[in-house]
């Protein structure tokens, strides 16, 4: 079957979505490139500037840094993380640490550029508990997931990608704007699921890569596996530019 091309994207690419969908088969063919977009740079710049003064919880006592979103601007594919780790919150980017790490080696194997998606998180803020001269990581509530949305909203009308790639239980709660099961939900893209903004895009949900990290050491290697396969959908569904 022959897909029509779609005319490329203006800078606010507000109907993009629709022909996009219409056009996508099962296993993709590369699409049209998509315009270099000044604008999604350039808001995502702005964007970043503001996040970096943000008050909306109480999270930035205690962080070094906002750690926003980084990547390409006009990317098919975000991915959502759920917040950045001790290492993010000392450099400033998002995945750098062993989650980072791990989820770099998937997309390797998984034949995607990290340097064609946009990664960020759900929570801009580093949320740990000291112990002694350690940062322990501990969990974002709902009143921080919440406060935080506002980021993820903009960068996501500021790119609007085809695929928002959700890892793991706090980035599905902030793209769903409700709790979602993993399990029950991964494998499969889910197509304009509503998202409780105005944003339209098909989702994917998958593991965080930190769960990775804490399977047993018999189920790593069947878990990496897993995780690698929907992130292969995620390239098949949403090709990058070359
Ligand atoms: N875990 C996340 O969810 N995000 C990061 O940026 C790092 C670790």
């Amino acid at each position: 079957m022959i897909h029509p091309t779609p005319s490329p994207r203006s800078p606010r690419r507000s109907t993009v979505k629709k022909s996009a969908r219409d056009r996508r088969p099962e296993t993709q063919t590369p699409t049209t490139p998509r315009p270099s977009t000044r604008t999604a740079k350039s808001s995502i710049a702005a964007l970043r500037a503001e996040a970096a003064h943000c008050r909306a919880c109480p999270l930035y006592k205690n962080a070094t840094q906002t750690v926003f979103g980084a990547g390409r601007t006009t990317a098919r594919i975000v991915f959502v993380g759920e917040q950045p780790g001790d290492r993010e919150d000392l450099t400033g980017k998002p995945f750098v640490g062993p989650a980072g790490q791990l989820l770099d080696r998937a997309l390797q194997q998984a034949g995607v550029d990290r340097a064609a998606t946009y990664v960020t998180n759900a929570v801009k803020h580093f949320k740990f508990e000291p112990r002694g001269k350690r940062r322990i990581h501990k969990k974002p509530n709902e009143q921080e997931i919440s406060a935080c949305h506002r980021w993820l909203d903009q960068e996501l009308h500021a790119i609007e990608p085809e695929l928002i790639v959700a890892l793991g239980a706090t980035a599905a709660r902030a793209v769903f704007g409700k709790a979602t099961a993993i399990g029950k939900n991964r494998g499969h893209v889910i197509s304009k699921p509503p998202l409780g903004t105005d944003i339209e895009a098909d989702v994917l949900v998958t593991v965080h890569p930190s769960y990775l990290l804490r399977v047993p050491d018999a189920d790593r290697d069947a878990a990496f596996a897993e995780f690698v396969a929907d992130l292969e959908l995620a390239r098949k569904y949403a090709p990058a530019d070359s």
